[in-house]
């Protein structure tokens, strides 16, 4: 998903480095930043939490935009109750003002769930899903060029 965010904000004439967050040492050569994750167990991923207490002062001073996946279903209140557990995720860091949030389909497959999760009922019965709108993260990242385009250029 990150990739496609990327190729969407190069079609419109962004320069773009993708970096997994936890490898990321510093954002001083960033005008703006695009923060990508998914909920596990109603959280936002660890890296991204960690990210956001490790960067916050440079997070300040850029634009940052969000997005989140994790609905198993295409199903309006379901994508509602995962961007209240986000917004829940989102005020531990009272400091940050993303300039968009996102919450996208994600993809799940029971077979491929490791140690612990495996043993959740409710997880291990749930059918492979795989919701991930394309034009969707496509449209969003297009809107993004636009709105971040003061900020980079
Ligand atoms: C163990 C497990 C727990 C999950 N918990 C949540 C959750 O609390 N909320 C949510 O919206 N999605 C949840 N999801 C769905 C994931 O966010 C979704 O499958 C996402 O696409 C996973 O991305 P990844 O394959 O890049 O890790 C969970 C998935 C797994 C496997």
């Amino acid at each position: 998903m990150a990739e496609a965010v990327a190729a969407t904000l190069r079609e419109r004439g962004l320069a773009v480095d993708i970096q997994p967050m936890r490898e990321v040492l510093t954002l001083d050569q960033y005008r703006a930043v695009v923060l990508g994750a998914p909920l596990y167990m109603f959280h936002w991923h660890k890296d991204a939490l960690h990210f956001l207490a490790q960067h916050r002062e440079a997070l300040t001073q850029r634009p940052v935009a969000i997005f989140a996946l994790g609905p198993f279903h295409a199903d309006g209140k379901e994508f509602q109750e995962v961007r209240e557990q986000l917004e829940k995720e989102l005020a531990k860091f009272p400091w940050l003002i993303p300039a968009a949030i996102a919450i996208f389909g994600g993809k799940f497959d029971p077979q491929k769930l490791t140690f612990a999760h495996n043993l959740v009922p409710a997880l291990k019965n749930m059918p492979a899903s795989d919701v991930r709108d394309w034009t969707a993260i496509r449209a969003w990242a297009s809107n993004l060029a636009t709105q971040l385009r003061p900020a980079v250029s």
